[in-house]
């Protein structure tokens, strides 16, 4: 069995996937999911892009110890240094230096020569690996570069110390066979190539990316790059998942393995989804909802008689528990924690005092209390961050044929109250409105959607709105058993991103 590493950009390229803004404290859960999940790298994010991408980088650095923690940098020096100084204090620094390759890039975005690509990138990892011990360097749009040049700038990078060989197709355009082509032309062209891993990393865009992935592993790379769930620029990245399952259920094809810890993937794309506000569509190979649903008579009749007649995957495999009934309003501080402990969470002190006061007063209203209930509230827990503005109150009337009318109280830091009444078309809009008013100015509201945790009349509803504030737009999540109260949540909680993001910026001006 080959070895298979798997290199997760969640954090990064998955970050880039429109509308999704994650902050601190939620990059880091994410993170430590990653690692529980027995990824081998963790891309955090790309250092040089922002103050906020640089603190994240390095608490995740710090923080992250049975992972290798990378960054990416575009081949500048600067870019490389930020990179350094983020995560020169983790387990094991790596660096991702990445250049444009293909023709395409080379004459309208680069305006640079072959020749030009291939010094520049020389002495991008000449720099990084004077710093690193690990660089690995990215051919941006490798599946449209001339295979010769491609050959040529590969043994180049790796004469100036590059270690792992990423071979991006960065638009999602080749065809499985073509990309799977592309490693076996490099391993019998490239003469330093055993010196070095090769990586796979692709693009949803013709939904090829996890055949492409496979395709590459067939032709010779060792490591994958991919997101959760898919998430990433335009169609997505690889759906890590997805490529996982395959080398597992088909190890009798591919003599392949990676070390993921398979019943962790259910959880981590729950996670992913509730902190990016991206859900996973019921028919979702591997993690969606029907993914283990037998529905038609023919498929329940095979199933009663052997289980393996339609099913593949068995759902505990990757961590879809059927068993979901846990905890009641009796239940004590005893029996919580130790369910905490079970579903793999340490909390500290505080963190349990508040979420068993939260846990008793969902019980209290709760039939049956279900391990997803419970996930819900420890990651809204432990993602989110001081708030600026708080809900203390709200009422609202609205019926058929009647005007919607909101009056919501807000508590402003610590001693401030705020009281505002509106009214709006419908139950939501004048909660907006009304929350626009205490606020006192505008905030344009660009996406709302609500999804329930777990099923059953009583269950938790999370909100996820998209909105303009003070001239940044970003997104927050509320989670509640009332739908009017998680959607205030959710537009206070983006409302309170956008203050701390400013407070944060103002303090790194003065000083
Ligand atoms: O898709 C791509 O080419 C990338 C590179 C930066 C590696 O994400
Ligand atoms: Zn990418």
């Amino acid at each position: 069995m080959r070895k298979i590493n798997i290199f997760e950009t969640t954090l990064r390229d998955g970050e880039q996937s429109a509308g999704v803004n994650l902050n601190f404290s939620e990059k880091l859960e994410i993170a430590y999911q990653l690692e529980r999940l027995g990824v081998d790298i963790i891309e955090a994010g790309f250092p040089a892009a922002s103050k906020g991408d640089f603190n994240s980088v390095q608490e995740i650095a710090r923080k992250i110890k049975n992972s290798s923690v990378t960054g990416l940098a575009r081949a500048v020096k600067g870019d490389i240094d930020a990179a350094w100084d983020s995560l020169k204090m983790g387990a094991e620094p790596r660096l991702h230096t990445f250049i444009a390759t293909s023709p395409i890039h080379r004459e309208y975005k680069l305006k640079m020569t072959k020749q030009q690509v291939i010094e520049k990138s020389v002495e991008m990892v000449k720099y990084g690996a004077a710093r690193f011990p690990i660089v690995q360097w990215s051919a941006e749009d490798a599946s449209r570069t001339e295979l010769d040049y491609l050959a040529e700038i590969v043994e180049a990078v790796i004469q100036a110390g590059a270690k792992v060989i990423n071979i991006p197709d960065t638009v999602g355009y080749a065809a499985p066979i073509e990309y799977g082509n592309i490693f076996r032309y490099l391993r019998e062209h490239v003469p330093s190539i055993d010196k070095v891993s090769l990586s796979a990393h692709c693009h949803d865009d013709l939904g090829m990316a996890t055949a492409n992935s496979l395709a590459a592993i067939e032709g010779g790379a060792t490591q994958v790059e991919g997101t959760i769930n898919g998430i990433g620029e335009r169609a997505g990245n690889v759906a890590l998942e997805e490529v996982a399952m395959a080398l597992y259920i088909r190890k009798d094809f591919y003599h392949a393995k990676t070390d993921l810890v398979l019943n962790e993937i259910k959880r981590t794309s729950d996670l992913v989804s509730r902190l990016t506000g991206m859900q996973v569509p019921a028919n979702k190979a591997i993690i969606g909802a029907n993914a283990y649903a037998h529905e038609s008579g023919i498929h329940q009749d095979g199933m009663l008689k052997e289980k393996t007649t339609y099913e593949i995957i068995s759902p505990e495999l990757v961590g879809v528990s059927s068993n979901s009934l846990v905890l009641g309003k009796h239940s004590g501080r005893h029996a919580f924690k130790e369910r905490l402990q079970e579903l793999n969470f340490s909390v500290s002190d505080e963190e349990m005092n508040s979420l068993f006061v939260q846990f008793k007063e969902l019980a209290d209203n709760k039939k049956t209390m279900t391990d997803e209930d419970i996930v819900a509230l420890v990651l809204e827990e432990k993602a989110t961050d001081i708030s600026f503005y708080d809900l203390a109150s709200l009422q609202i009337s609205h019926g058929t044929h009647q005007t919607a009318t909101a009056t919501v109280t807000l508590k402003k830091g610590d001693n401030e109250e705020i009281q505002e009444a509106a009214t709006g078309a419908g139950s939501v809009e004048a909660l907006y409105n009304t929350l626009e008013r205490c606020l006192g100015c505008e905030v344009n509201l660009q996406d709302y959607r609500i999804q329930s945790i777990g099923g059953g009349m009583d269950a938790l509803a999370q909100v996820f709105v998209k909105i303009d504030f003070d001239g940044v737009e970003t997104s927050g999540r509320g989670l509640d058993q009332d739908v009017l109260e998680a959607s205030a949540k959710a537009y206070l909680n983006a409302v309170n991103r956008v203050i701390i993001m400013k407070e944060l910026e103002e303090k790194a001006v003065l000083q």
